[in-house]
């Protein structure tokens, strides 16, 4: 149907769940799609009742890539004046904890979504890949970059030049997920995850979070001294006067986000 949603999403017990709703073209991302998706992702971050995301596909497929068809007939320049991958990047604003649950395929664009994440639960059957060289082109949302990152340049270099997919156990392995789960399980996992997340400290949880994500763009002593204002900084929050207080009397913190 045309007007039906692309992205789906709900609220619940403080975590903003997410769903990719392409479930007949395994969730290609196409243009609207991955707009639609930003939009949701940034409402979903200035939302004061979510504490974390989780973002998901269905059980065959977290996204088998950017949108094939919709590519093939694009031009260099059609691709560079509609910014194709442009709304990607929107994703490494979002300041609150995103967690990818994959189960399926988990390919191209679809695992540079996953791995602009920042935490991936996977179901044990889910495949992941970077399948652009068969289709005679390369990754272009940071499948060469985060996924390099991620698991090494030995491993990336045969994702990448020969499309190597990864079983969920191997992905385990390189350090590209988390935790793999029974299929059954992968959503509640990472809702469970999500929502333990959720429930703590909301200024550490978003200062933590974007000094981690520095460390892999920045020099040591750079992101050194970042985290360490950061760490000054949450001294400033009621929250840090709340938790160093509840330890000492032996009680559960309770959080203001302020
Ligand atoms: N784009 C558009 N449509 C896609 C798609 C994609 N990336 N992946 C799957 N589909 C569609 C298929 O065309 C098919 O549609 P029809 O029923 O209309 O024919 C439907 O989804 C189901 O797919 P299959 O029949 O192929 O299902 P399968 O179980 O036999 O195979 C698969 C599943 C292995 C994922 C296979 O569909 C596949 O290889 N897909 C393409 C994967 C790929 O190359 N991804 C990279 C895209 S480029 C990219 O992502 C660039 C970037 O870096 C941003």
């Amino acid at each position: 149907m045309a007007d039906e949603k692309l992205v789906l999403s709900e609220i619940k017990d403080g975590v903003g769940l997410v769903r990719l709703n392409r479930p007949k073209a395994m969730n290609a991302l196409n243009h609207a799609l991955m707009l639609e998706l930003m939009d949701t992702l940034e409402a979903l971050d200035a939302d004061t009742k979510v504490g974390a995301i989780v973002l998901t596909g269905d059980a065959r497929a977290f996204a088998a890539g950017a949108d094939i068809k919709e590519m093939q007939a694009a031009s260099a320049v059609e691709m560079l004046l509609k910014d194709h991958i442009g709304p990607f990047d929107r994703i490494t604003a979002i300041s609150k904890p995103i967690i990818a649950a994959v189960s399926g395929w988990c390919l191209g664009g679809g695992n540079e979504l996953a791995m602009a994440c920042d935490m991936i639960v996977a179901a044990e059957g889910a495949k992941f890949g970077q399948p652009e060289i068969n289709l005679g082109v390369m990754p272009g949302a940071g499948g060469t970059q985060r996924l390099t990152k991620a698991v090494g340049k030995a491993i990336a270099m045969e994702m990448v030049l020969n499309n190597r997919t990864l079983s969920a156990a191997e992905a385990l392995g390189f350090g590209l997920v988390n935790r793999v789960v029974p299929a059954e399980r992968y959503l509640e996992e990472a809702l469970e995850l999500a929502q333990e997340i959720a429930a703590r400290a909301p200024l550490a949880l978003r200062m933590g979070k974007r000094a981690v994500n520095r460390a892999l763009e920045t020099h040591l002593s750079d992101g050194i001294a970042e985290e360490r204002h950061a760490f000054y900084f949450l001294f400033a929050s009621e929250d840090q006067q709340e938790g160093m207080q509840a330890f000492g009397e032996k009680r559960k913190p309770e959080w203001q986000g302020k």
